[in-house]
């Protein structure tokens, strides 16, 4: 793979070898190089270096412009400004030649090198429960996680998807003590789609709950199921599998409606961590991070206190023997970093568990599990809410189904496909509006930095104009109609040609695209690769209203504006792709 050196970092090689040049014990220090509205790029680190040397920056500066090779091939131009700082100019054939490298790389990677130090991160993300509906909350984790592992992956690490899945505890005790009592009550899940999964096991809950709720010998008999279900017995394994089973058919259709991939190796749930339960359990206990008190085996943190000021501790053991929601968590973790061999743990959750694993987290770091090298961070995102302001739910007060909310965002993609579709089929409307419904659902959350609650507003989300997936989908569209209008003639780099500043514009910002994804990805931060993108669209937009590109005056100039935009198109493709959202070729 043909990895391409940024021109960004080529400035920065430049000037740090003329400011050790001028003063060696600047060497290997950052002249801290950004884009800048002045010049193409402004240095501001002689700045600190001067101070430290002792020396007038200005003057120090100016030694190091004397130094500067400028030219044809990289810098135009240097020059010294305000206190201290340098700004630069590149030439036009270095940005037109950076780009054309970008685009003979035909990984699709636009010359983006993988990173040196490749860890592995196992992300915890899209977490649906057995037997339950999805909700609004369920999005969030599942458009973040998959967007995270889209960029981390680009960079070179690799990730690993586990989806912790709600399928353990209490409550099956009651579910399966009753389709016991009533066999048959579920219909094989080979049979159902996703929807009739859901509706099965929502009568199977409701009717199972009735019976729960009125009937004390019932009660009694659901809780030694429970029982039987921990300690593994085949019947009532059996009969849970069903449920986990038939809820797996619905998770699914309910994904591929997101647009989205799971592997079902990748569905590892609560109860895949069973076994190994009364091990961590002992280990915490022998290693003395575990106590016991009132006969539960719990953890305490100084740190940690709730009401009254009394410590809260964190339960491995419950009195009664039986594991909870942190058993599972803790030995996730050992299972994450001693057999998955996970340098990073990223979990997916929304903030409103961000105290629950603070203690899990601290527990591992005590018993050794988690280290300074082999971390875990909570990615706690924040609530979705309404056009009023509150958590998001239907007219009636109830939470929001993820099927109805996306069929909804679907519908209206389809309103504004077919009003602007020129030359489309009804199937390529269906189509179209699917992949612009679900990219404006995904993009809105995407767009916002994920620990801040966003308001769930379709009417903006498929809106054309603003910060919308809808419009950078049309921004690639119209490149993509650009390209078949020119017909024989195709894109192809000039690099002597003169550029004007709404290609210089797109060009620079065009070469800041490996490092946004380095940086967004580090961060754990889709925001700004969204913004990134939109920026680009909006850069697009002005050079394509004030540069005719098949209207250009010289064919070499045809030539030219048409490899921006497709060096454009691909950037926006790649970069859409890595959040998981689409880029129909028509719009
Ligand atoms: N299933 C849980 C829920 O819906 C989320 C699981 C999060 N992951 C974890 N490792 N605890 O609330």
């Amino acid at each position: 793979m043909a990895s391409v050196t940024s021109l960004s970092d080529s400035v920065r090689q430049h000037l740090a070898s003329a400011l050790s040049a001028t003063l060696p014990e600047a060497a290997g220090a950052d002249p801290l190089l950004r884009r800048s509205d002045r010049a193409d790029f402004q240095a501001n680190g002689i700045l600190a270096l001067a101070k430290k040397a002792k020396a007038n920056p200005r003057e120090l500066a100016t030694q190091v412009v004397s130094q500067v090779v400028t030219g044809d091939e990289l810098i135009k131009d240097v020059e010294v400004s305000g206190p201290g700082f340098l700004n630069i100019t590149v030439t036009d054939r270095a940005i037109t030649g950076n780009l054309a490298a970008r685009y003979a790389d035909d990984t699709g990677r636009l010359g983006v090198p993988l990173k040196e130090h490749a860890g592995i991160t196992v992300v915890d993300y899209a977490q649906p429960n057995v037997a339950k509906e999805m909700h609004v909350g369920h999005l969030r984790s599942a458009v973040i996680g998959d967007a995270l592992r889209g960029m981390l992956d680009f960079t070179g690490e690799k990730t690993i998807g586990r989806h912790h899945i709600g399928d353990w505890g209490t409550q099956f005790g009651m579910l399966i003590q009753y389709l016991f009592e009533h066999p048959g009550e579920l219909a094989p899940a080979a049979d159902v789609d996703g929807e009739q999964a859901m509706s099965n096991l929502n009568r199977v809950y409701k009717a199972s709950r009735a019976v729960f709720d009125t009937d004390e010998e019932f009660k009694e008999r659901a809780r030694k199921r429970v029982v039987a279900l921990q300690s593994g017995d085949k019947e009532t394994l059996e009969l849970w599998q069903q449920f986990v089973d038939e809820s797996k058919v619905y998770f699914y259709s309910v994904f591929e409606k997101l647009d989205m991939e799971i592997r079902d190796d990748e569905i590892v749930g609560e109860s895949a961590y069973n076994e190994g339960m009364p091990e961590t359990a002992r280990l915490l206990e022998e290693m003395g991070v575990a106590v016991r008190s009132e006969g539960a085996l719990v953890v305490f943190f100084d740190e940690i206190r709730g009401k009254d000021d009394q410590p809260v501790p964190l339960i491995v053991q419950k009195a009664d023997g039986g594991f909870g929601y942190a058993a599972s968590d803790l030995t996730a973790i050992r299972d994450r970093v001693f057999d998955l061999h996970a340098s990073t743990l990223l979990y997916v959750v929304d903030v409103r568990q961000s105290l629950h694993f603070k203690m899990v987290f601290e527990a591992a770091r005590r018993a050794g599990w988690l280290t300074d090298e082999v971390t875990a961070h909570n990615m706690g995102y924040g609530t979705v809410l309404g056009a009023d302001g509150k958590p998001f739910k239907t007219r009636e007060g109830e939470t929001v189904r993820l099927e109805d909310l996306l069929d909804e965002a679907v519908q209206r993609a389809a309103e504004v496909v077919r009003e602007k579709a020129q030359d489309l089929t009804e199937d390529e409307i269906r189509e179209r509006a699917a992949q612009v419904g679900v990219g404006a659902v995904k993009y809105a959350d995407l767009s916002t930095s994920p620990n801040r609650d966003y308001k769930f507003d379709l009417d903006q989300m498929v809106s054309l104009n603003g910060d919308t997936s809808v419009y950078l989908q049309y921004a690639y569209a119209r490149i993509q109609s650009i390209l078949r209008k020119a017909g024989e003639t195709r894109p192809v780099a000039h690099p002597e040609l003169e550029l004007a500043p709404a290609e210089r514009a797109l060009g620079l910002h065009m070469d800041a695209f490996g490092d946004t994804v380095f940086e967004a990805a580090a961060e754990y931060a889709p925001h700004k690769l969204a913004a990134y993108l939109y920026q680009l669209a909006s850069l697009y937009t002005s050079f394509y209203d004030k540069c005719p590109v098949l209207k250009a005056e010289t064919p070499q100039q045809v030539e030219n504006r048409l490899f921006l935009c497709d060096v454009t198109a691909r950037t926006l493709h790649q970069g859409m792709a890595l959040l998981g959202i689409r880029t129909p070729e028509k719009l």
